[in-house]
């Protein structure tokens, strides 16, 4: 565990570039963490502890991770963030013509985990999203005893292992 002094539960939903290596280095650092994921064929590979994603590194940090009990793998997001503390959203904002991104995905997200959320837990936008967007996820989740922040994220594809813990 790297300078980790407290161990927190996190959830991470969503399995893909921005999600794998979040879940999997926070686990490296001692996190106690669920990474969720919708999609069936990415779900089988991580439960066989493979990585759907190709990042030097990741498949050794989610091996790991999976073997010490520090990161589990779960389908649904909304069983996923029960208890969880902080609840980071990975999911995708496709750019549409017009160049704005869609927060489909947001919004369902928010609704899917609405009712399981701890109280006192910190729903963290990680995804690529507009100024606002908080303001949305307060909306859809509509709970006064949670708290919404963002921590976009910066990692490139092809080192996200390494960016992850340096932005
Ligand atoms: N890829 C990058 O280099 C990069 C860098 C910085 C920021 N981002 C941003 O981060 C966000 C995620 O990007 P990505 O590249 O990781 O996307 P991705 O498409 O690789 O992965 C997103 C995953 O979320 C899953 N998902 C969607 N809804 C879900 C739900 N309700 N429950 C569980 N899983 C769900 C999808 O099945 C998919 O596997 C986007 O907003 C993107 O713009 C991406």
């Amino acid at each position: 565990m790297a300078g980790n002094s407290k161990s927190a539960k996190v959830t991470v939903i969503g399995a893909g570039y921005v999600g794998v290596p979040t879940a999997a280095v926070l686990a490296h650092f001692g996190h106690e963490v669920v990474l969720a994921e919708s999609n069936p064929a990415p779900l089988r590979l991580l439960v066989r502890g493979e990585s759907p994603i190709v990042e030097k590194g990741l498949e050794e940090l989610l091996g790991e991770g999976l073997s010490s009990g520090k990161l589990r793998i779960a389908r649904s997001a909304a069983e996923a963030v029960e208890g969880a503390e902080f609840v980071f959203l990975c999911v995708p904002t496709p750019q549409g013509s017009d160049g704005s991104a869609d927060l489909s995905f947001v919004e369902a997200v928010s609704e899917e985990i609405k009712t399981s959320l701890r109280t006192g837990a910190i729903v963290v936008n990680k995804s690529t999203v507009p100024v606002g967007t908080a303001g949305l996820v307060e909306r859809v989740t509509d709970r006064d005893d949670i708290k919404v922040v963002s921590n976009p994220e910066f990692l490139r594809e092809g080192t996200a292992v390494a960016d992850s813990p340096a932005p």
